[in-house]
């Protein structure tokens, strides 16, 4: 997975670049779970974790949009509006339900959207 999202070496830049891995060791240790149908005592904890590493990160990039005043603020602020509700979804059907086909089809959906926004959205905040 490609993470190379470039900012200026600054403090705050530094803690994006810190959690945006974080998020995605997260996400990857989700997949591997859902994948090889871990229980959800062992997969409950890195649920939260994820949820807790994606929370910081619209956090820390929506400071960062703020400080440098990026144009695409609003667009960018709208599609973590939409990962947080879509995960959030996710975690709320997982804790309820456990693991199944049909939840490790739906966080496939997320994965894909996560992708695509570190691909498409993160990478163009990285490079301004
Ligand atoms: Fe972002």
């Amino acid at each position: 997975m490609d993470n190379s999202v470039r900012y200026e070496n600054t403090a705050s830049s530094q803690s994006i670049i810190t959690n945006h891995k974080r998020l995605i060791q997260d996400i990857a240790a989700l997949m591997f779970n859902l994948e090889n149908q871990r229980s959800p005592e062992e997969t409950n904890p890195i649920v939260n974790s994820l949820l807790q590493s994606l929370i910081e990160q619209v956090r820390l990039e929506d400071e960062f949009m703020r400080q440098v005043a990026y144009p695409d603020f609003n667009q960018h602020r709208r599609e973590h509006i939409v990962l947080l509700r879509d995960y959030n979804e996710f975690k709320r059907i997982f804790e309820n339900c456990g693991p199944s086909t049909l939840i490790s089809l739906r966080m496939q959906k997320i994965f894909n959207l996560f992708i695509d926004h570190f691909q498409r959205v993160d990478r163009k905040l990285g490079a301004y």
